[in-house]
């Protein structure tokens, strides 16, 4: 079995804090200390680097020949002495993920990574992985022969922390739309048959999002480090940490989405890193739905750059491919991501979760399915 860098990966194999579902986050067994904090992080926690510039992306999908081309055009020169933090969803397959992975590491000084839920699939990658936390433990492989981060650091004055996630259902917590017929999760998600999980793990309880979020475990020493040494701290997921961070169920083509998109085990775990009550310099990077987002609530920042898939740059204000990947970091955290159309709508409209009217283009989509 292949054995992953940094990130507790014979652990992962091994069965880490998974557990039956049911019931909600504040059911999980008591976190296990999983591993020793690897030497390296440490030293790094200790060694101040001359200032850079952080950048993020999520969602490069380079599955699609012209996201490869995008991650392929970026600047070999503009990025050399800069770190990239990518949100998870690089490719379905090792191959792709491999190749692009190597791409950032040839144009970024430094490369971070968590894993999403399209990174873990295997429907593509022919038998050889029995599950996909096998698969999640071969892509930590390929980050360590390429160098690429996916464990706590700090760059200059940052200190970057990746969070493993899954998401559960009972993340979702607002009024269900009624009145059309939405397709069941099972048949809109392919996650549910692209990945593969040992018996005891299922995507319809929290048992996934407690064993991902169990691998953070293994960084706690080294998190206390950065808390201590660093001016500035970046969490990122790939999950969605907060339903506020996605547009209420009535503006969305699939009202069922925040049962598929974020863990309250993470929002619980970056609050732990920047505090209960956030403070200037945090912010949290996060991916997965595929819509910009950039916003504070409660003392942090909460920023998705999402490349996305190329049909979605089209519909998408601005484009994408110009203005990615997003500066975080320079300095100070830079000024505000434009080109978000929802955490722009939500600063200027109240969030209305128990109004189920749905908004005029989710009606006529449902309207055209009869
Ligand atoms: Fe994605």
């Amino acid at each position: 079995m292949a054995v992953g860098l940094g990130a507790p990966s014979r652990s992962f194999a091994a069965g880490s804090g998974g557990g039956g579902g049911g019931g909600g986050a504040g059911r999980r067994k008591k976190k296990v200390f999983l591993h020793s904090v690897p030497t390296r992080c440490l030293i790094q926690c200790r060694t101040r680097e001359p200032a850079t510039k952080v950048y993020a992306v999520s969602d490069l999908h380079t599955d699609y020949s012209e996201n490869m081309a995008w991650v392929r055009g970026l600047s070999i020169d503009s990025y050399a002495s800069s770190a990239l933090i990518v949100a998870g969803d690089v490719a379905e397959t090792r191959e792709n993920f491999a190749a692009t992975m190597k791409l950032l590491k040839d144009r970024f000084r430094r490369v971070f990574f968590v894993p999403g839920n399209h990174d873990l699939w295997l429907r593509k990658e022919k038998g050889l992985f029995l599950h996909s936390l096998e698969k999640l433990n071969a892509l930590l492989d390929v980050c360590r022969e390429l160098g690429v981060e996916t464990s706590p650091a700090v760059v200059g004055d940052v200190g970057i922390i990746p969070l493993y996630s899954w998401y559960h259902q009972s993340f979702d917590k607002e009024k269900d739309v009624s009145g059309i017929r939405i397709p069941s999760i099972d048949t809109v998600c392919k996650d549910f048959y692209a990945c593969k999980w040992r018996q005891e793990l299922s995507p319809k309880d929290t048992s996934l999002a407690i064993c991902f979020d169990s691998m953070n475990e293994v960084h706690r020493d080294s998190i206390e480090q950065i808390q201590q040494n660093a001016l500035h701290i970046i969490t990122f997921s790939h999950f969605v940490p907060r339903q506020d961070l996605c547009p209420e169920k009535r503006m969305l083509f699939y009202p069922n989405l925040p049962k598929i998109i974020g863990s309250d085990l993470l929002e619980e775990r970056l609050r732990l890193i920047h505090g209960a009550n956030g403070q200037p310099s945090a912010c949290h990077v996060f991916g997965h739905t595929h819509f910009s987002w950039d916003v504070e609530l409660d003392g942090i920042r909460y920023v998705q750059a999402p490349l996305a898939y190329p049909r979605e740059r089209k519909r998408r204000m601005n484009g994408g491919a110009e203005w990615l990947p997003f500066c975080i970091y320079d300095g100070a955290l830079t000024a505000r991501l434009t080109s978000c159309r929802w955490s722009e709508y939500y600063t200027l409209n109240k969030r209305d979760p128990n109004n189920i009217d749905l908004a005029p283009w989710v009606a006529r989509f449902y309207q055209q399915q009869r």
